[in-house]
């Protein structure tokens, strides 16, 4: 994030420390609780979100060097990621020409050639199929015809982009938008790849990234765990396109910054602040003075009240060397524990038909902006306000 825009934050931060203000949508939505639980709107999701829209699949630093790879089935198709001997990535279905077995094992790692563990056909990490087994039995068939088959892929700004179908190619730009610069700014590349996790839960997709939507509940959900360290009640409301940012101040940052009495162009932007974005259809992207974490969200089981929920980890470069232990632990004792818990006991009353209307308040605008631009992309109504007293 440029410096400007760093000041400019700190400055709403602050004025609203000061004033017992946060950002205001202006209105109160009413939500209906059947996006939660409504088969059809999920069949309806699967398409449009997780087939044909470009979905960030993990960082630059995932690939870390050429002929690096990742393989993932978290959209529900199978994905092999690689870098290849040039450093370009790309992206296929890791799915055999053959007989369509999965090529490559779900994980990560290094390689430049991939045999398929059933006839050993072997594909190069640009897609290219090398070898066939037997060919002289198999039969003579035109083997650049049949390497993997490439999805639309992309890298920008540090970000990896796979549309999960075949189709036209990415438009880079498109993809992070107005936000790419900003991305640049944070140096996602220096931030090595540590560690990820699966998150299982009884809630909605949505449901999941919607705990992650406003400070409101922090104060009471999170009143021994992460309201320690950062302001409840306190957030910026930035929209970039379908994307969307807020940030949130961290208590022992301010106070020591506001009792030092320095001008706020001399605060340590990055150690005062924990930045939440949201990455159209389905991801969280987190800053923070600890690195940098990518939650993405996915429906499961074909059931629209499972969700799964990848999480990688990928710790700022000064701390890369001397942080040996685990984030998760302490992550997961507010996501999963706090957040996911209460998220729980929405679905199960959301399912039961006993909250059939939600509400979005004027203090939770982020929440707002996820289900508008949702809502839009799958042509359903825009929420209805509810009238103010
Ligand atoms: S299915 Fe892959 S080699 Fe036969
Ligand atoms: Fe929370």
């Amino acid at each position: 994030m440029r410096v400007q825009e760093q000041q400019r934050i700190l400055q709403t931060l602050k004025q609203g420390f000061e004033t017992q203000t946060t950002a205001d949508a202006g209105e109160m939505l009413q939500v209906p609780m059947d996006g939660y639980t409504d088969p059809a709107q999920l069949a309806l999701e699967q398409t449009v979100f997780f087939k044909k829209t470009p979905l960030m699949l993990g960082l630059s630093s995932d690939l870390p060097g050429i002929n690096t790879y990742v393989a993932t089935n978290e959209t529900g198709v199978p994905i092999l990621m690689t870098r290849d001997a040039t450093g370009s990535f790309r992206a296929f279905l890791n799915v055999c020409r053959h007989r369509g077995m999965q090529v490559v094992a779900t994980g990560r790692g290094e390689g430049r050639q991939f045999s398929c563990p059933f006839h050993a056909w072997t594909y190069q990490n640009t897609g290219d199929l090398i070898a066939v087994t037997h060919k002289d039995k198999f039969g003579c068939l035109a083997q650049r015809d049949f390497g993997l088959t490439a999805l639309p892929s992309a890298e920008v700004a540090g970000t990896l982009w796979v549309q999960p179908t075949v189709g036209k190619p990415l438009d880079a730009t498109g993809l992070l938008g107005p936000l790419a610069d900003e991305f640049r700014h944070w140096g996602l590349t220096q931030h090595p790849f540590r560690e990820t996790q699966v998150i299982e839960a009884d809630i909605n997709w949505k449901l999941a990234i919607d705990t992650f939507g406003e400070n409101y509940h922090f104060n009471v959900l999170h009143r021994t765990s992460l309201a320690t360290d950062i302001i409840g009640n306190l957030q910026t409301h930035d929209i970039f396109d379908r994307h969307y940012r807020m940030v949130f101040a961290s208590k022992a940052g301010f106070d020591q910054a506001l009792a030092a009495g320095a001008p706020i162009e001399k605060w340590p932007y990055r150690q005062l602040t924990l930045n939440v974005y949201f990455l159209f259809p389905n991801v969280i992207f987190l800053v923070d003075p600890a690195g940098i974490d990518v939650l993405r969200m996915y429906p499961a089981d074909n059931a629209p009240g499972r969700s799964r929920t990848h999480h990688s980890y990928y710790p700022h470069p000064d701390l890369a060397d001397a942080i040996t232990e685990s984030r998760f632990p302490g992550f997961n004792k507010i996501i999963v524990d706090e957040d996911f818990w209460a998220a729980t006991s929405i679905q199960r009353n959301v399912d039961a038909g006993v909250q059939p209307r939600g509400l979005f308040g004027r203090n939770e605008p982020a929440l707002h902006h996820y289900h508008r631009v949702h809502r839009d992309a799958l042509g359903l109504p825009p929420l209805s306000v509810l009238p103010a007293d």
